[in-house]
């Protein structure tokens, strides 16, 4: 799969790229995300890519001609599936829209900064707006790190034990059970016997109880 990304700060999706899962599957060659810079397209040699808003009122618009020149020379070499517009006022990300977008091949992201960019250039090339949650960052870049490394790990071959994306919170429209590792005891709390009993049916029927009563008791909402 290949994501480009354009941003005005490159810099800040080096290191999320950069790490664990999210390296491991650049490195095997499953995932390519390439960052462009939008100064690069800027239309002056002050490297404008903002501009006042029409109306008035506070705080910068992206221009139109740079992100539109940006995305068609990206579209000469390469089909984009979706182009996403990264927005809090977009549809809430959710593991369902991740594991949606990792089923496709080529996708661009794009990366708003200030009051965002030119409702025109939404009209004319996003297919997909993104809102990561209820809040405002200071920029996409953040915001689509998250959405890429979601994407990224449920890719084929990037988790070493291929099932357990499949057991991860919200999969099923359950939240994950409780985990436990060495010791058997600490301080005075014990590793529940079930999961020492070698059963694995009755581990398995242990796991899918706890996950039911923990979603119950936190998130009732996500429940079918
Ligand atoms: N850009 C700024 N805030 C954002 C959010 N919550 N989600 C996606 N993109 C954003």
């Amino acid at each position: 799969m290949i994501i480009d990304i354009i941003t005005v700060s490159p810099d800040l999706l080096v290191s999320p790229f950069s790490h664990s899962i999210m390296k491991r599957a650049q490195d095997k060659g499953l995932l390519t995300v390439r960052t462009h810079n939008l100064r690069d397209w800027a239309l002056n040699k002050y490297g404008q890519i903002d501009d006042y808003q029409y109306g008035g009122g506070a705080g910068m618009v992206m221009m139109c001609e740079p992100l539109a020149n940006a995305i068609e020379r990206l579209q000469q070499t390469t089909t984009y599936d979706d182009i996403i517009y990264m927005t809090p006022d977009g549809p809430r990300f959710n593991q369902q829209m991740a594991n949606q977008l990792s089923m496709k091949a080529n996708l661009l992201i794009i990366c708003g900064h200030y009051k965002g960019i030119d409702q025109r250039i939404r009209d004319l090339y996003i297919t997909k707006e993104i809102s990561i949650g209820d809040y405002v960052l200071s920029g996409g870049e953040l915001a689509a790190a998250v959405v890429v490394d979601a994407i990224g790990r449920l890719l084929p071959g990037v988790l070493n034990d291929e099932t357990s994306a499949l057991f991860d919170s919200f999969q099923d429209h359950l939240l994950a059970p409780p985990v436990y590792t060495r010791p058997a005891e600490f301080k005075g709390l014990k590793v529940p016997d079930i999961l020492l009993s070698g059963d694995p049916k009755k581990v398995e029927d242990w796991r899918h109880e706890q996950s039911i009563q923990r979603t119950k008791a936190r998130r009732p909402d996500i429940l079918e």
